[in-house]
């Protein structure tokens, strides 16, 4: 999609890393590597451990074992470094309620010590669709607005390495079409970004890599068009049927992960 740098040093370089909450061994040696410039999704069920290993990503949260490494530092080693090329978008919006939505990116601007805070702020504003209700508060925005905004701020100061976690879990079709296209664009632009999905269709509409974390390991970690080879395809007469993503994911991992094939159907929230 975005280049040919397969050949360059990985934006992000995970090896052997484990994680356990006391007993709960949730990471049990995950590895991958991230492509600069490329958009990369970790696709797993409900507690697979996406948020576990963006933590650890985004040195929120210390490895048991392993190395990882973002933008060439290694997240436990140089952790400031690490952070300094980064910007994390959690599954829960991070925004201020009672500010405006101005002001929330005039303060973290501000917060990065930029010189021009306002001309930034309003930037963003007017990038996101947000300048009509730039003056609003948070609280009366929507899911959809809240995330763009959310996502906005994140890009201040231009991170080289985006993580979004669960970028669209809760937004409605249409917002959700929305945070899709900006994630495109940014990888345009030559950001490197990890987002996280439980969304099969998601992690087939924006990523150029896919991997599957189930019970703590990547099972499966290929371009869309080379995890379908993992399955044959059915023949029915003349007719080839080739197999989907969900028909992959659920021949991988089972019945257990049919929750992470009704995105299109679940309650929607705003
Ligand atoms: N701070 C914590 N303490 C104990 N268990 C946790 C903690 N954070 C997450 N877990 C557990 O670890 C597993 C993986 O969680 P998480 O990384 O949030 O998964 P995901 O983001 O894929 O839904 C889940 O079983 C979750 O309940
Ligand atoms: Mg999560």
């Amino acid at each position: 999609m975005t280049n040919a740098s397969t050949t360059r040093e990985p934006s992000i370089r995970v090896r052997s890393v484990e994680k356990s909450y006391k007993d709960l061994h949730v990471l049990r040696g995950v590895d991958f590597d991230v492509a600069p410039g490329s958009i990369f999704a970790l696709l797993g069920s409900n507690g697979a451990g996406k948020t576990t290993m963006v933590k650890i990503l985004s040195t929120l949260l210390k490895t048991d074992a392993g190395t990882a490494t973002v933008n060439g530092f290694d997240v436990a080693t140089h952790p400031l470094r690490v952070r300094e090329s980064i910007s994390l978008t959690g599954q829960f919006a991070a925004v201020d309620e009672i500010l405006s939505g101005r002001e929330n990116l005039v303060l973290v601007a501000r917060l990065r010590h930029l010189e021009n805070p306002r001309e930034v702020a309003d930037e963003l504003l007017a990038r996101f669709n947000l300048a009509d209700a730039a003056l609003r508060k948070v609280s009366t925005y929507s899911g959809g607005m809240r995330r763009r905004l959310d996502i906005a701020m994140s890009l201040i100061g231009h991170p080289k390495v985006i993580f979004l976690d669960e970028p669209t879990t809760g937004l409605d079709p249409e917002a959700r079409i929305d945070v899709w296209q900006i994630i495109k664009d940014l990888a345009t632009q030559g950001t490197t970004v990890l987002l996280t999905t439980q969304y099969l269709d998601e992690a087939e509409q924006l990523a150029e890599r896919i991997a599957i974390l189930h019970q703590g390991r990547i099972i499966a970690n290929g371009t869309l068009a080379e995890l379908k080879q993992l399955l044959p395809p059915a023949k029915a007469e003349y007719v080839e049927k080739q197999p989907t993503l969900e028909d992959v994911f659920l021949a991988l991992v089972g019945n257990e992960g049919k929750a992470a094939t009704t995105a299109a159907t679940s309650k929607e929230q705003s």
